[in-house]
């Protein structure tokens, strides 16, 4: 079996949450199955032998990350942050149909969410004919810099581990 998960992050907290899902995808299929790259480092041919691809970002405006809110997440003190991000990788891979692919996101948990950067993703991967995508699980953040909520970490590794069995059951 063989994932490859692409994260987006700018605080640090959705690759934390890309880590935990690996550990727990890794737990059941091996350490050797589950490749983690940024957007920026992703190959926009995806390789022939994936069984699943996992897409990850922190939700900006409601959405998936732009130039804008980068800047913005910049501004409020984000270091290590991403300048291409999965809006950007999603209109440059070439689309396939066939294969299972799953979004995430972190978020700062609202009332009202007219939107998530796991929905806009689902959404552009529907829209180049990703016929398999589906929406996946949103991670929540205390602040826009972090930290995950507790036991949001361990969430996401379980999340992992059930995937996992979802591929070889
Ligand atoms: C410019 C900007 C816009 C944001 N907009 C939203 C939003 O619409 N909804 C929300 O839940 N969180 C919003 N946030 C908070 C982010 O979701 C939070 O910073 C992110 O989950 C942290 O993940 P990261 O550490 O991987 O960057 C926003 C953050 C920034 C910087």
């Amino acid at each position: 079996m063989t994932v490859l998960i692409v994260s987006e992050s700018y605080f640090g907290n959705t690759r934390t949450v890309a880590q935990a899902i690996t550990s727990g995808l890794a737990h059941e299929l091996g350490p050797d199955a589950v490749t983690v790259l940024r957007p920026g480092g992703a190959p926009h041919e995806l390789p022939p032998e994936l069984d699943l691809l996992l897409v990850g970002a922190p939700t900006h405006e409601f959405s998936m990350p732009k130039a804008q809110s980068r800047r913005q997440a910049a501004e409020k003190g984000a270091t290590d942050g991403d300048t291409v991000g999965v809006r950007e990788w999603l209109q440059k891979i070439t689309p396939r149909g066939d294969l299972r692919v799953l979004t995430f996101d972190t978020s700062i948990r609202m009332k009202f969410m007219p939107g998530s950067a796991s929905k806009a993703a689902f959404k552009s991967l529907k829209k180049r004919g990703f016929r398999m995508a589906e929406r996946g699980q949103s991670f929540y953040v205390a602040d826009t810099a972090g930290p995950l909520v507790d036991g949001e970490e361990q969430r996401a590794e379980a999340w992992g581990r059930q995937l996992a069995d979802s591929l070889s059951g």
